[in-house]
C-alpha cells in the first residue's frame, strides 16, 4: 500500500508558525515521523508541500496510477478552493482532510470546508499526532473497505460497516465525549475483528461540541447498535467501548436484555467519581450538563448482561481505579493489565487486545 501525505500553504513553516496554535514539529521532522508510522503500519509513503494551488493540483493527477490514500492538510486552501476539491474528486483516491488545530473553536470561516464533501473523513485538533490516526485510517479502509449506513439525519449518526458472520461487534470510541475524537480512533480493531469473521459496526455518534451530551450521544449509541444489529441479522451482539466510550458501552447496555455482552476498555465506568475528580477537565460535567452522575453511572445501573472490564494499572487518562470501582460493585470478568496504558488496546498486535478478543471468541 502507498500513502501519500500532502501539505498545502504555509505548513512549510510549521515549527516556527504560531507554536501555540501547530506546535513545535518542524515539517521535516512531522515528514520523517510519517514515514516511520508508515514502516509501522508497513505501507510505504511519500511526502509533498507546496505553497500553490496549482502545484498541490499537478501532484494529486499524478497521484493517480501511484498511490492509494492520501492525507492531506490543504491549509487555508481548505476553505476557498473548489480546485482542490475537484481535484479529489476527479482522481478518486480515499482522501483524508486533516487539520492540525481545531477548526472547529477559531474564527468563524476556519468552520468552513470545501473540501470535505470529496474527502473519506476529516480530523482536526489533535496535533501533528492526527496525521498518525489518518494514515491508520487509510489503511483499514484500503486493506478492508467498510461500507456506510446512516442510522439519522444528522451529519454524525452513521456506522461504517464491515460485514462478516451473525456475531456482531459494535465498536463505541472514546475521546471524553469531545467531537474531536471520532471513530477512526478503533479502525485497527475494526479490521481485527471482521479478519476474525465478525461483522463488525464502527459507530459515529453526536458528542459534545457537535450536537451531543447526555442523553443525546447515548441515544445515538443505542440507535446505531439497533440499525447495525438489523443490517447484518445479528444473533449476538457485543458492544466494545474505549474510555468514554466505554462508558457509553456499559450504559447502553444497561437499557436492554442479558443477551447483549458489555466490553470496557479504560473505561469512566464510574460517572460520580468522574464528575469528582473532574476527570479530563471536566469532561464528565460537559457531557452530564445539568443531569445527576448517578442517572449515567453504570456503576450503579450495570447491564444485565455479561460486562468485561478491561484497564491497564498504569492509565493516566482514566485511573485504574474506575475497572475497581466498578468491578467491586459489580460482578464482571476483569481483566487488568500490570503496567498496561491507555492506549494500547488500540493497537490490535497488543496483548491488552489480544486477551479481550480471547474472551469473546471462548
Ligand atoms: C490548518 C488550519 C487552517 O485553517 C490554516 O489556514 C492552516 C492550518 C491546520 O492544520 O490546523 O494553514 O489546516
Amino acid at each position: 500500500m502507498r500513502i501519500l501525505l500532502l501539505n498545502g500553504p504555509n505548513l512549510n513553516l510549521l515549527g516556527t508558525r504560531r507554536p501555540d496554535i501547530y506546535g513545535s514539529v518542524t515539517l521535516q521532522d512531522l515528514e520523517s515521523q510519517f514515514a516511520g508510522w508508515g514502516d509501522h503500519l508497513e505501507v510505504s509513503t511519500q511526502a509533498y508541500q507546496s505553497n500553490h494551488e496549482g502545484a498541490l493540483i499537478d501532484r494529486i493527477h499524478a497521484a493517480r496510477a501511484e498511490v492509494d490514500g492520501i492525507v492531506f492538510n490543504p491549509g487555508a486552501l481548505t476553505h476557498t478552493s473548489y480546485a482542490l476539491h475537484d481535484a479529489i474528486e476527479a482522481v478518486e483516491i480515499p482522501t483524508v482532510e486533516i487539520h492540525i488545530s481545531n477548526v472547529e473553536e477559531r474564527e468563524g470561516w476556519r468552520r468552513r470546508s470545501v473540501i470535505a464533501p470529496a474527502a473519506v473523513h476529516r480530523i482536526y485538533g489533535r496535533g501533528t499526532d492526527g496525521y498518525r490516526w489518518a494514515l491508520r485510517h487509510l489503511v483499514a479502509r484500503v486493506s478492508s473497505p467498510p461500507e456506510r449506513f446512516a442510522y439519522g439525519p444528522d451529519a454524525q449518526q452513521f456506522f461504517d460497516l464491515r460485514r462478516g458472520g451473525t456475531r456482531l461487534a459494535v465498536l463505541i470510541h472514546g475521546g471524553f465525549w469531545r467531537h474531536v475524537w471520532s471513530f477512526d480512533t478503533l479502525d485497527l480493531n475494526a479490521v481485527d475483528l471482521a479478519r476474525r469473521g465478525w461483522s463488525v459496526a464502527s459507530i459515529e455518534y453526536r458528542r459534545v461540541g457537535n450536537g451531543g451530551g447526555w442523553p443525546v450521544t447515548k441515544e445515538d449509541v443505542a440507535a446505531a447498535a439497533r440499525a447495525a444489529a438489523d443490517e447484518v441479522a445479528a444473533d449476538s451482539v457485543v458492544l466494545i467501548g474505549h474510555s468514554a466510550g466505554g462508558q457509553l458501552a456499559l450504559e447502553v447496555a444497561s437499557e436492554v436484555g442479558d443477551d447483549v455482552t458489555a466490553v470496557s476498555m479504560g473505561g469512566v465506568n464510574d460517572m460520580v467519581l468522574a464528575v469528582e475528580q473532574q476527570l479530563g477537565d471536566g469532561a464528565a460535567m460537559d457531557y452530564l450538563g445539568n443531569e445527576d452522575p448517578a442517572a449515567a453511572c453504570p456503576t450503579r445501573h450495570p447491564p444485565k448482561g455479561p460486562v468485561v472490564i478491561a484497564h491497564g494499572t498504569a492509565d493516566d487518562r482514566v485511573p485504574f481505579s474506575y475497572a475497581e470501582q466498578y468491578t467491586k460493585a459489580n460482578p464482571a470478568r476483569l481483566l487488568a493489565t500490570e503496567g498496561g496504558d491507555h492506549f494500547r488496546f488500540l493497537d490490535p498486535a497488543d496483548s491488552m487486545w489480544i486477551d479481550i478478543v480471547g474472551v469473546l471468541q471462548s
